[in-house]
C-alpha cells in the first residue's frame, strides 16, 4: 500500500539548507516531512543518556528499535520532538548531539534498524524526506529525487551566521576546514555515502536565495506528480 505513496527525496550536505527546504515543500504540498537527520540525533542522544555509547551495534540496534519517537506541532505552531515522552528539541540540535550521530550513523546495524522506521513516515497523501541517502537507499522508487548542494565556502558562510544569531563565535576559516572534511568522510564511508542517486536533479543553492530554490522544486514536484 504504502509504495503507492508519492515521495519526493531532498539529500544533501549539511548547510545545503535542505531543511528548510523540505519543510517549505512539505507545506506548500499539504505533505508529511521525515526530517531523518534527527532519527540519527535521537539515537545518538539515547544512546549517550543511557551510558550506551559504546555498547556493540547489535545492542544499540536493539535500543534504536525500541525507542518511542514522536514528532509533534505545539500550538505556536513550532516542531516538538519527543523521546520516550520527553521533549528532546533543543538537545536534538546541539554540535554535540550532532557528533553523536554521525558517530552511529556509520554503524549498518543503526541503518537497517532505522529503515523500518523511515519507511512508516510513507503515508497519504504524500511523502517529503530529507537526508542524505533518501534518494540512493531508503526510497529508491521516488519519483522526484532532489539533490541539493552548495559550495562549502558558502555552505560555512551560512553556519557562520547561524552560530553568530547565537551569540557563538567562531572563525570561518576553522568552519570551511570542519565541513570540508566532514563532506570527505561523508561521502568517502563504506555504508550509504552521501551522493546524488542516479536519477536525482542537482540543484545548487550558493547562488539562490530559499525562496528560489523552493520554488524550482514545487515546479518540478508539479511537473512529475501531475504527470504520475
Ligand atoms: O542532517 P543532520 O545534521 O541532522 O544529520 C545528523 C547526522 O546523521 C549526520 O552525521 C549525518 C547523519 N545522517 C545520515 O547518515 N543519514 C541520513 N539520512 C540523515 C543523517
Amino acid at each position: 500500500m504504502s509504495k503507492t505513496v508519492p515521495v519526493l527525496t531532498i539529500d544533501g550536505p549539511s548547510g545545503s539548507g535542505k531543511g528548510t527546504i523540505a519543510r517549505r515543500v512539505a507545506e506548500a504540498l499539504g505533505w508529511h516531512l521525515l526530517d531523518s537527520g534527527a532519527l540519527y540525533r535521537l539515537v545518538g542522544l539515547a544512546a549517550a543518556q543511557r551510558g550506551m555509547s559504546d555498547a556493540p551495534p547489535s545492542e544499540l540496534a536493539a535500543m534504536a528499535r525500541g525507542l518511542v519517537i514522536r514528532f509533534l506541532t505545539d500550538e505556536d505552531g513550532n516542531e516538538r520532538i519527543l523521546l520516550d515522552s520527553r521533549d528532546v528539541t533543543g538537545e536534538l540540535r546541539t554540535e554535540e548531539c550532532g557528533r553523536l550521530a554521525s558517530a552511529v550513523a556509520v554503524l549498518p546495524e543503526i541503518r537497517e534498524a532505522l529503515q523500518a522506521v523511515q519507511h512508516g513516515f510513507r503515508k497519504p497523501p504524500g511523502l517529503v524526506a530529507d537526508g542524505r541517502d533518501m534518494g540512493t537507499h531508503i526510497f529508491p522508487d521516488a519519483q522526484l529525487k532532489v539533490y541539493l548542494t552548495a559550495s562549502a565556502e558558502e555552505r560555512a558562510k551560512r553556519r557562520h551566521k547561524q552560530l553568530k544569531d547565537k551569540g557563538i563565535g567562531v572563525s570561518l576559516a576553522a568552519l570551511s576546514r570542519d565541513i570540508e572534511d566532514r563532506d570527505r568522510r561523508d561521502s568517502e564511508r563504506s555504508v550509504a555515502p552521501l551522493r546524488p542517486a542516479a536519477d536525482a536533479r542537482v540543484l545548487d543553492s550558493s547562488k539562490l536565495t530559499i525562496d528560489d530554490v523552493t520554488r524550482t522544486v514545487l515546479e518540478w514536484a508539479r511537473e512529475t506528480y501531475a504527470a504520475g
